[in-house]
């Protein structure tokens, strides 16, 4: 649905009567390094793509994708974004009966309620670190015939072990695991945790190239899937659904192991420094707490008494947009969202934090200044 997302920066640059570019995004889960020059400097020079339609199916880099991950071509399909596949998933499958494991992405559920696929939600404990427990999710998953599952999770930052999650999809054969890897780039070892090698018969991966090169304008995902299920997607694909620039990045980053495998690799270091920095900053200035995460986001609890909307409010009246996660089921008003930028931005929105907090706790504080 329209609803409900981060990274509406059109909207606050009104409000806040600047430009859209004035606004550090810290709401939009991206690649704080993205777009590689490299790929901007092809993308340029390519813009006469745009005079043609594009592959109708995008055949092209479906092959590109299917040999850089060494699968086969007839397991995957490109989408508009994963947010495409998502919405055609439960349909295709005729579902009945979904399960989303929460707090998550909002869209299954929307997908679901859009396909009138009935949707119930496995919220994971806040005690545990919203670790999904698995064996909960499989007691519940067994009345249903669908399961999203985010991986690293969305806004928890949470990581399954790839294991855990194969002996779990082993475990019910007749439902279909949705495992939505979106974030899995920015996790410290990608290639041991992702599903997309998997030869199970119930397991569909989707792997999107919005977060990881910082490409969420030109909307490109992908789903790999075992044949009889794609052959239930296909039926509901939509022509020319990737445009010509999409397809030509893709077709690039794909041929080009040599240049993103440094630069995720350069991603992947830039974030683990910048995630200590700030957690360890808010940890011993604040009774915040910050959530372990495995990818480029941190999801927040705040001190008791301060609410998420009051300090969306202070961000962004410093021209800070964050993600307020008080609309993710199994979260409330007392959960924030970061996503990792540059070095500068990630410690002025900690020290704005910070202070607020502090000012929070202390009102007097605040009159002294
Ligand atoms: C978990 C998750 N999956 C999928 C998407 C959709 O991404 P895209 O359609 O750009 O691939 C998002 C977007 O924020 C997301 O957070």
């Amino acid at each position: 649905m329209i609803g409900g997302h981060g990274g509406n920066i059109y909207r606050l640059a009104q409000r806040l009567n600047c430009r859209p570019s004035e606004i550090s995004d810290m709401s939009a889960n991206v690649n704080p390094l993205g777009p590689m020059p490299a790929l901007i400097d092809h993308l340029k020079a390519s813009i006469s793509a745009i005079a043609a339609l594009p592959e109708v199916d995008a055949g092209g880099i479906v092959g590109a994708f299917s040999r850089f991950y060494g699968i086969d071509p007839r397991q995957v399909m490109a989408g508009n974004g994963t947010t495409e596949l998502i919405y055609r998933i439960p349909r295709a499958l005729g579902a009945k009966m979904a399960l989303v494991v929460g707090p998550t992405y909002a869209d299954y559920q929307d997908a679901c309620t859009m396909n009138q696929v009935i949707c119930d939600h496995l919220i994971c404990r806040e005690e545990d670190d919203f670790a999904p427990d698995m064996r909960a999710i499989r007691r519940v998953a067994a009345a249903a015939d669908l399961v999203f599952l985010c991986n690293p999770n969305n806004p928890t930052g949470a990581l399954a072990a790839r294991p855990d999650i194969e002996t779990l999809c082993r475990s019910l054969p007749g439902t279909v695991f949705v495992i939505d890897e979106s974030y899995l780039p920015f996790a410290p070892k990608p290639a041991d945790d992702t599903m997309i090698g998997s030869d199970l018969p119930n397991v569909m991966v989707l792997n999107s190239m919005s977060k990881a090169f910082r490409i969420p304008g030109l909307r490109i995902g992908f789903v790999k899937a075992p044949e009889p299920l794609m052959q239930a997607l296909v039926p509901l694909a939509l022509p020319w659904s990737v445009n010509s620039l999409a397809q030509t990045a893709v077709q690039w980053l794909m041929e080009h192991p040599e240049q993103v495998e440094p630069f995720l690799s350069s991603t992947r270091n830039s974030i683990e420094k910048e995630k200590g920095r700030i957690e360890e900053c808010i940890h011993q200035k604040t009774d915040a707490r910050c959530f372990p995460s495995a990818t480029t986001f941190v999801l927040i609890r705040l001190p008791d008494g301060l609410n998420a909307e009051t300090v969306w409010r202070h961000m962004a009246d410093n021209r800070i947009l964050i993600r307020d996660c008080t609309n993710f089921t199994g979260l409330s008003d007392r959960f924030i969202r970061i996503s990792l930028k540059s070095e500068a931005e990630n410690r002025r929105a900690a020290d704005l934090l910070v202070q607020l907090c502090r000012d929070h706790a202390d009102p007097g504080n605040r009159h002294a200044r």
